[in-house]
C-alpha cells in the first residue's frame, strides 16, 4: 500500500478527536456545468476538470482514514439532460475508472457501486464491477460511488424485495421494522449479470453531507442514510474543490452538535 503524495501545498489532514470524526461523507459533486459557464468552455469540459478534484478529495479521505466516502456522479434524474451530455458522462465514467483505479487500490480503497443498473452502459457496468473486484480485499477507506443512483429508486428497490419475501411467508409483513428495511438497500436494482461480488457491505448512516457549488439540498442522494447526517455546503465548484476542502468541512463537522432528538445538553 501507498499513501497519497501530499497536497500541493503541504497542508496536512486536521488532528480530530475520534468522537468527533465521521465515520461517513456522503459528497455532492456539483457545479461542473457552471464552471466551465464562468470560462466559456462547453459544460462538458467542467466534467473532464471534475475529475482531479475527485481524485484529491478520496485521496483526502485516505490521509483522514476515513471509513467511508459516497461520491455521487450521476443522479437517476441526470438522464434529462441532452444525450449528448449523457454520453460524455457514461464515456467519461468509464474512463475514469479505467485510469483511477490502480491508483485507488494502491491506496488500499476498497470501491463499491451504488445505483440502478437498468439503462447505465453495461460498459460502465462492466468497469464498475472491475473495480470492486480488484479492490474486494483491501481494508482501507470504502469508496462509494453512486452512478445512475437514486435514493427513491433504492428505497423502492428495498421495498420490492420484502414485497417479495412477505408474499412467499419469510417476513411477517406486520412486523416489518426500520432495520429490515435498511438491510435490503443494496444501491438500487441490479441483475448482476456481469458476474463479480456476490453481496456488498451495507452504507451506513452519513454523518457529514457535503455539497459543492452552493445549492443548498439534497437531490435524491442517500435518502434513508442520511436522515440525521450534519449538512454543509460549501460555494466552491466542484473542479475547483481539493482535499482542503473536504478537511473544512470534517473541521466544521466536528464543532457540531448532534442529538438525534435527544435533549440539548
Ligand atoms: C455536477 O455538475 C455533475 C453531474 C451532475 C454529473 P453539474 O453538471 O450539475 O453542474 P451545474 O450544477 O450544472 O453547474
Ligand atoms: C446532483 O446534482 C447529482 C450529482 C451531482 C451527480 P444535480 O446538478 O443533478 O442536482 P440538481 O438538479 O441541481 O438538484
Ligand atoms: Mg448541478
Amino acid at each position: 500500500m501507498t499513501a497519497p503524495v501530499p497536497h500541493r501545498s503541504g497542508a496536512r489532514p486536521p488532528t480530530i478527536d475520534a468522537d468527533k470524526m465521521p465515520r461517513h461523507v456522503a459528497v455532492v459533486m456539483d457545479g461542473n456545468g457552471r464552471w466551465a459557464a464562468a470560462r466559456g468552455l462547453p459544460r462538458v469540459e467542467g466534467h473532464r476538470a471534475g475529475e482531479t478534484a475527485l481524485v484529491e478529495v478520496v485521496a483526502g479521505a485516505v490521509q483522514l482514514k476515513l471509513p467511508w466516502l459516497s461520491v455521487y456522479a450521476f443522479s437517476t434524474e441526470n438522464w434529462r439532460r441532452s444525450p449528448a451530455e449523457v454520453s460524455f458522462l457514461m464515456g467519461y465514467t468509464r474512463q475514469v475508472l479505467r485510469a483511477r483505479r490502480d491508483l485507488f487500490h494502491s491506496w488500499g480503497v476498497r470501491v463499491i457501486w451504488s445505483g440502478e443498473q437498468r439503462r447505465l452502459w453495461p460498459s460502465v457496468v462492466r468497469e464498475l464491477r472491475e473495480a470492486e473486484v480488484l479492490t474486494r480485499n483491501n481494508t482501507g477507506t470504502f469508496l462509494n460511488l453512486c452512478v445512475n443512483y437514486g435514493g427513491r429508486a433504492e428505497i423502492a428497490d428495498a421495498v420490492r424485495t420484502l414485497a417479495r419475501e412477505a408474499a412467499i411467508g419469510q417476513v411477517d409483513a406486520a412486523r416489518i421494522t426500520e432495520d429490515d428495511v435498511a438491510a435490503r438497500l443494496r444501491g438500487g436494482e441490479r441483475t448482476f449479470d456481469g458476474g463479480g461480488l456476490p453481496g456488498r457491505p451495507n452504507v451506513p448512516d452519513v454523518d457529514l453531507f457535503l455539497r459543492s457549488s452552493g445549492e443548498r439540498r439534497i437531490s435524491n442522494f442517500l435518502l434513508w442514510q442520511s436522515a440525521y447526517a450534519e449538512l454543509v455546503f460549501v460555494e466552491e465548484m466542484w473542479p475547483d474543490v481539493d482535499r482542503t476542502v473536504l478537511w473544512r468541512a470534517v473541521e466544521e463537522y466536528s464543532g457540531r452538535s448532534r442529538r438525534f432528538g435527544g435533549p440539548a445538553s
